[in-house]
């Protein structure tokens, strides 16, 4: 069974993860400096699986000298977690005006501290542990009134990224949990209504990919990797419909001018390619008596296309003029459907392979279904 250290666990984030992890079966060596907080946490957690709970500050060398026991005392360490952190503080003063000896608090817990639990429990990492030291975008970004804890995440980024060159058995992280509804996230903006942030357990799945997978070292942000899991899960999660034409800058022309399309990707090595963003995809299927039904609504009489483009837009009078002047021809004038749409149907420039393209206006919410 894996084995963590997590820091700062009686609460937050640290509390969300060690959840996480109880579920799934690892023992857990967690602190906090509360020891009230830390034992109703302990206690929660202690029901799913084995936890040892000790209450002190990480920038306190005695207390990561206590940790780095447990650790040995459980047989090794598969993940640390440095998460543990203090914004300094509240409100944030600019960098003018902060007290140095307070910055150096902040410094000690954000920065030497992180370090010196890695320095304390180092001969108990197993083979490949995990290092996940948690960071901010404040350590990137340079926001204003955010010098010291920002800065001292910066710190904090720049160490990782050295010690996970120092270290190539061990996978080390810095990872940025993004804006989440915590205590922190409160005394960062007080007297502030913070109830739109993300709770901390929409950024734990992150973190668990950093634990139990095999990213590559480096800089995270928690969120962005559960987007990129979600679009790993099985099954189909993506149209991409695939056009051959022979005037590739001229089909560009009209998908980027005519219709107003971005270039996600594009290729130019080999031939030229290019994918570019359509929003919302849908595929549908309709038998011949339905497509007639559609052809006798847009176009007012049978028309029997087998591939047809449907193109939603923001506002039809403007997306038809722009295609039209890209090289699309219409068909008939815009109609108002029994289905609660504003439509036309267009033809398409010559050379592409879909000749048939309808442009979509959403005119009723309730009514939007597909005919
Ligand atoms: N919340 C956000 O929007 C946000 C955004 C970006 C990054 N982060 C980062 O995410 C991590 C977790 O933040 P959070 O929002 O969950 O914070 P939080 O709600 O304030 O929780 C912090 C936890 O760490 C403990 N802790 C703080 N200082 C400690 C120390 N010196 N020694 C031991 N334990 C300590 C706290 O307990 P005690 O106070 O009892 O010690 C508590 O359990 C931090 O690294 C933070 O910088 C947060």
């Amino acid at each position: 069974m894996a084995t963590a250290l997590i820091t700062g666990a009686s609460r937050g984030l640290g509390l969300a993860l060690a959840r996480a992890l109880a579920e799934r079966g690892w023992t857990l060596i967690l602190d906090a400096r509360g020891a009230d907080a830390l034992e109703t946490a302990r206690a929660e957690l202690a029901r799913q699986t084995q936890v040892v709970a000790i209450a002190g500050d990480v920038a306190d060398a005695a207390h990561r000298a206590a940790l780095a026991e447990a650790a040995q005392a459980q047989g090794g360490l598969d993940a640390v977690v440095n998460n543990a952190s203090i914004l300094g503080p509240s409100p944030q003063p600019n960098l003018l005006d902060y007290p140095l000896d307070v910055l150096e608090n902040v410094y000690r817990a954000n920065v030497i501290a992180p370090l010196g639990v890695l320095q304390a429990v180092r001969g108990s990492l197993k083979p490949g542990a995990r290092i996940i030291n948690v960071s901010s975008d404040a350590g990137v970004e340079a926001y204003p009134g955010w010098g010291g804890y920002g800065s001292s995440k910066a710190a904090l980024e720049h160490l990782s990224a050295i010690l996970a060159e120092e270290n190539p058995d061990l996978k080390v992280y810095w990872v940025d949990p993004g804006d989440m509804r915590t205590q922190m996230q409160q005394a960062a903006f007080p007297g502030e209504d913070i109830s739109d942030r993300p709770l901390p357990e929409e950024s734990v799945p992150g973190f668990i990919e950093l634990l139990t997978g095999e990213r590559p070292q480096g800089r995270y942000q928690a969120r962005a990797l559960e987007t990129i899991l979600d679009a790993a899960e099985p099954g189909v999660n993506w149209l991409n419909l695939v056009l051959m034409v022979n005037d590739y800058a001229k089909a560009m022309n009209f998908m980027q001018e005519g219709l107003g399309l971005q270039i996600a990707e594009e290729w130019h090595e080999v031939g030229n390619g290019a994918m570019l963003e359509v929003g919302r995809a849908t595929i549908e299927i309709l038998d011949t008596q339905h497509v007639a039904e559609v052809d006798r609504v847009e176009v007012g009489k049978l028309k029997g296309d087998r591939v047809r483009l449907a193109l939603g837009v923001g506002d039809l009078d403007f997306a038809s003029e722009r295609v039209q002047q890209a090289g699309a021809a219409a068909e008939n004038v815009k109609v108002d459907t029994p289905w609660g749409h504003r439509n036309q149907r267009l033809a398409m420039p010559p050379d592409l392979p879909i000749t048939a393209l309808t442009l979509f206006q959403v005119m009723d919410e309730a009514e939007a279904v597909t005919p």
